[in-house]
This record gives C-alpha cells, sequence and structure tokens, in this order.
C-alpha cells in the first residue's frame, strides 16, 4: 500500500488531468456488487490498450504519409515504446485474467464505455495531427487509468488494492511515453489539442453516465436503485 498521493508520485500526470475522479463513481465502484463489471472491462481496457499500441506500430512503421509525395521518417522511438507498452498491456491482461479465475469471475460480453469514442471523435483526419491526437488521447486515457487505480485501491479488498496500486508505475510510465510522442511528432505547439481534450475529457468524468464501467461518469443508476 502507498500513502503518498498521486502529485507526490506523478505531478505532471496530476497537472495534465482536468478533474479528479468524482466521489460518486468512487462510492459505486466500491460495491461488491460491482466487482465483476470492474474487472471484465479492466480486462478488456488492457486488451485494448495493447491492440491501439500495435495498431500505432503497424500504421506508421514506415513512418507518416503526410502529402501525396511527402513522409515524415520512421520515429523508432515510437515504435520502441509502442511495442514495450503492448507487451506491458498483455502482462496487465493475464494478471485481471488470473484475479476473475480465482474469484470464478466469468469472462462476460461488456459494452465499452462512451469515454475514448468520446475523445476520438473530436481528433483531426489529416496526417500528422491524426497521430498527434491520438497520442494525447493515449495519454488521457493512461492518466485516468493512472488516477482511477489510486484513488480506488484504498476502497478495495487487500489483494485488488495492492494490485491497483502495482499498476501505478507502468501507468504512469505509459502517459508520459505517449505526450512526450505526441511533442516530439508535432511541428507545432500542441497546448491546445491537449486544452480541447482535456474539456472532452472532464465532461465524460463530471456528466451523468447510463453505463457503469472502469472509465465512466457520473454513475446514473447506483445499484440499489438498478
Ligand atoms: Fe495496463
Ligand atoms: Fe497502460
Amino acid at each position: 500500500m502507498t500513502d503518498k498521493s498521486l502529485a507526490e508520485m506523478f505531478p505532471e500526470l496530476v497537472a495534465f488531468l482536468p478533474c479528479e475522479t468524482p466521489d460518486q463513481w468512487i462510492e459505486e465502484a466500491a460495491k461488491p456488487e460491482n466487482l465483476d463489471i470492474i474487472l471484465i472491462d479492466h480486462a478488456n481496457n488492457e486488451l485494448k490498450a495493447a491492440s491501439a499500441a500495435q495498431s500505432l506500430i503497424l500504421r506508421y512503421k514506415d513512418g507518416v504519409k503526410v502529402t501525396g509525395q511527402k513522409r515524415i521518417p520512421c520515429n523508432v522511438d515510437l515504435l520502441n515504446k509502442m511495442s514495450r507498452l503492448a507487451r506491458e498491456e498483455l502482462r496487465h491482461f493475464e494478471q485481471v485474467l488470473a484475479i476473475m479465475t480465482r474469484r470464478n469471475i466469468e469472462y462476460t460480453t461488456v459494452k465499452a464505455s462512451r469515454y475514448a469514442s468520446r475523445m476520438l471523435k473530436h481528433a483531426r483526419t489529416w496526417e500528422p495531427a491524426k497521430l498527434v491526437d491520438t497520442l494525447i488521447i493515449g495519454a488521457y486515457i493512461e492518466a485516468r487509468s493512472c488516477e482511477r487505480f489510486h484513488k480506488l485501491a484504498p476502497h478495495l479488498d487487500a489483494e485488488l488494492g495492492r494490485f491497483y496500486l502495482s499498476l501505478l508505475k507502468s501507468e504512469g510510465r505509459h502517459f508520459s511515453d505517449y505526450l512526450t510522442l505526441a511533442q516530439e511528432i508535432s511541428d507545432e505547439p500542441i497546448e491546445d489539442r491537449i486544452a480541447l481534450f482535456a474539456e472532452v475529457e472532464k465532461e465524460a468524468m463530471e456528466s451523468p453516465d447510463e453505463e457503469f464501467r472502469f472509465h465512466s461518469g457520473v454513475p446514473v443508476k447506483t445499484s440499489e436503485a438498478a
């Protein structure tokens, strides 16, 4: 367990996030009857994170096509960082799966939350802007996961609490990898893009959300009312 605040551990990550997870979400996530959905959605998110990183490698391994003949050469840093990230996310997937198996939680189908798709809707469609926006969105997803693991850990049983805290270090690094790459690849300052996605992210966190998921907003239906 850690007594350290998230700001002490990851000051840049905390400064990057536009808000804290609302207490109503934590209250809902801490209910034992919601453990299945949290773990299943978490397992899905780890898989999706690994798959998104591999898609970036495949899409950009031979550089970024800017216009007709113009091309930004291959960014080896992107390929290495995404490869390591994909391996780590798959390892996390195996860890969640092991916990689910020990607890007899069946891996059922759970629809994705609105979170990532809300941000992806605002991504620009031309290169290299598309890649830069995708990386900034990746930084938000990683930063929010890290913040939620840290905030939720003390409300869970000892095994899960320890597991969630053990994920902080890699998720914190994934956040800074995505953000560094976005800054490296963009040929212009990215502050206005960060500000735009911050607004969308904050709205997704603080507005009412019908679905309860790992990255959902303020729960509309609490489990007693359901
Ligand atoms: Fe992960
Ligand atoms: Fe991650």
